[in-house]
């Protein structure tokens, strides 16, 4: 279905702590928890690993997104699953066999996504279409919250779902996302909206409006 869900990044929230921020977060109306992984390697920043991942994962009651921005990602899938990860999303750009990564996140028994950087084609994901749940649109280049949102990756949104036509796939749209951007993103067809410090800038009290307000626009 393609009801839009807005997904708090809790690369905007208190590190310190984390548990809290993810309840605050769905209590406050997120659909989905999205979970930033870097390795300072792929990205030029690093977050957190599968045991903290796993720390988090009693506090969140429902969909845990678990975006990797690691290279290489596969010797660490099965750690990301064992975590508890409900969606493990890999970068095209990560390594030369997506199509192992995606088979093996599958063989896992977790729903398997594939992001995309703001100079990668949606065109990339079509050999593997049959082997996705989700497709991540980076309207940002991965590794930093609060950066401006890239206008030029639109129509990509518009052409992945055109590519995803009669398939169970969800469009997620990742970075700068702000209940300025996106009504745009839900018109070009996204309905996952991946929102860090639009949502936790706020302060606790005012994760229910952030939220609420991107949901309207979209
Ligand atoms: C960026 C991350 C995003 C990030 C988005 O590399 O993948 O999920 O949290 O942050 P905002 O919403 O602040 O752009
Ligand atoms: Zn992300």
């Amino acid at each position: 279905d393609r009801r839009i869900r807005i997904a708090p990044s809790i690369l905007a929230a208190d590190f310190a702590r984390l548990g809290e921020e993810c309840r605050a977060a769905e209590a406050a109306g997120g659909d989905w928890i999205h979970v930033d992984v870097m390795d300072g390697h792929f990205v030029p920043n690093i977050t957190m690993g599968p045991a903290i991942v796993k720390a988090i994962r009693p506090h969140i009651a429902g969909v845990m997104d678990v975006h990797l921005m690691i290279a290489p990602a596969d010797p660490y899938l099965g750690a990301f699953a064992e975590a508890g990860a409900d969606v493990l999303t890999v970068h095209a750009e990560a390594g030369p066999h997506l199509h192992r990564s995606l088979q093996a996140i599958r063989g896992l028994g977790v729903k398997a996504g594939v992001a995309l950087n703001p100079a990668t084609p949606a065109e990339a994901v079509e050999p593997v279409l049959d082997m996705i749940d989700l497709v991540c649109v980076m309207t940002v280049n991965p590794g930093f919250g609060g950066q401006g949102f890239i206008e030029s990756c639109l129509p990509k949104i518009a052409r992945l779902r055109e590519l995803v036509e009669g398939r169970e796939i969800h469009i997620e749209v990742d970075g700068g996302v702000t209940p300025e951007t996106a009504g745009n993103c839900a018109a070009m067809g996204a309905d996952v909206l991946v929102a860090g410090s639009a949502v936790f800038s706020a302060g606790a009290e005012g994760y229910a409006a952030r939220i609420a307000a991107i949901r309207a626009a979209a």
